[in-house]
């Protein structure tokens, strides 16, 4: 395990320049029972300080690396959590620091509970041109389950108030396959979004993560998880979004055409790209390296000129083929034939299975084979 970027000796001469940038913002105003991402309960002490230490962390990877940003992605924990003021210090550190005339995307994630008409006006105001908004149910019952700390009201207002502001590239996060959730509640969740028309919806079906609530919920068996239901969850999604213009572009993915996440399309297709802040991974050529997963330590190294690097692992030629194959396979454009030529037989086990197709010289999951997409991808592992 290494500590610095240094140690990786990685220099410009031989790395191009970073396209995609991840932006770990960690604090949250309620912490959500399900969620198993790195975050922490809102610390308004800290806030400013971290701040200080995403643009020093910056700084200091603008020395390593050339930077050269298509797409900019703000993800947590929950980015609208900071203030206005702190927001527009950061967005300005950026402007400040990087050259963004190649930028096409920049993304950030908003919970309804902390996104107001201003903060949005700044936000659309410093560059900011896609918002994924986590709405997840637009039923109240289950808001509560699921802990969140605003209604489906407030949800909706968010919404308008983001469209007013000038947002023309909206993404509306829903979970489905929840504790009490019924087929019918689902259906009508999607025929919400649909009605508000949102440029891009994500719906993921619930994990029970590990070191959460829930899990501990569903471990005692007070929640069940049942395959059927989730099947036909995703049936559902499918069927309703695919009527209503939006394309299946991956797994959990569906966009209005030319509304798919140009930054998420870069990952999936194994893209170099720079994480900054806690717990935010970075893959650079044969490299991948992961800063700490502690905020105050974060901010305490990078603020006194210290490596946020935790941890550090050399990638393989065959490690990262395998992960743009889990990756790739999840997406409508599939994979590539070349790229499952060591695969014949899985591939053609797959094809008579009804799980996989040709098209264009890729191969693509089926109906079928989305349903079932990681049981598919462990037959390439
Ligand atoms: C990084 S999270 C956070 C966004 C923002 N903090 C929020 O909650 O509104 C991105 C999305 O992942 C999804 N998610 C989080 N935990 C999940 C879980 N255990 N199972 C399925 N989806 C989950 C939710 O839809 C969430 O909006
Ligand atoms: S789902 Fe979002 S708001 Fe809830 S704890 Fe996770 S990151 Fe925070």
């Amino acid at each position: 395990m290494a500590s610095d970027t240094d140690a990786l000796q990685l220099s410009r001469g031989t790395i191009g320049p970073i396209r995609h940038i991840y932006v770990h913002i960690p604090f949250c105003a309620r912490i959500c029972p399900y969620c198993a991402f790195y975050k922490d309960l809102l610390d308004r002490s800290q806030t400013q300080r971290f701040c200080q230490a995403i643009l020093d962390d910056l700084g200091r990877q603008r020395e390593n690396f050339a930077i050269s940003p298509e797409t900019i992605f703000f993800g947590g924990g929950t980015p609208t959590a900071l203030t206005t003021s702190q927001l527009e210090f950061l967005l300005e550190g950026f402007h400040q620091q990087l050259d963004l005339s190649s930028l096409e995307e920049w993304t950030i994630e908003a919970n309804p509970g902390s996104v107001s008409a201003r903060k949005a006006a700044v936000l659309h105001k410093l560059g900011v041109n896609r918002i994924s908004l986590g709405v997840q149910s637009w039923d109240n019952k289950l808001l509560k389950v699921l802990g969140r700390e605003h209604s489906a009201e407030q949800a909706e207002q968010s919404f308008h108030d983001l469209r007013a502001a000038g947002f023309f590239n909206i993404n509306v996060d829903l979970m489905f396959g929840l504790p009490g959730q019924t087929i019918e509640n689902w259906r009508s969740t999607l025929e919400k979004t649909i009605a508000l028309q949102p440029d891009h919806v994500s719906a993921y079906c619930l994990t029970y993560e590990e070191d959460t609530e829930f899990f501990l919920r569903h471990a005692r068996g007070e929640f069940r998880q049942d395959a059927d239901a989730d099947a036909v969850f995703f049936e559902i999604t499918m069927s309703l979004l695919e009527d209503a213009g939006y394309e299946h572009y991956e797994i959990s993915n569906y966009a209005r055409p030319g509304f798919s996440s140009v930054h998420n399309r870069a990952y999936w297709m194994g893209k170099d790209y720079l994480g900054i802040g806690p717990s935010a991974f970075s893959t650079v050529g044969m490299q991948r390296w992961q800063n700490v997963c502690d905020y105050r330590a974060y901010s305490d190294r990078v603020i006194s000129g210290r490596s946020p690097i935790g941890s550090t692992e050399n990638l393989t030629n065959e490690m990262k083929r395998t992960e743009r194959i889990a990756l790739s396979l999840r997406t409508s454009d599939g994979v590539s034939a070349s790229e499952l030529k060591a695969f014949a037989q899985e591939t053609n086990e797959c094809i008579a299975l009804g799980l996989l197709r040709e098209a264009n010289g890729n191969f693509v999951l089926t109906r079928k084979g989305k349903e079932l997409a990681d049981s598919v991808a462990e037959a390439f592992l």
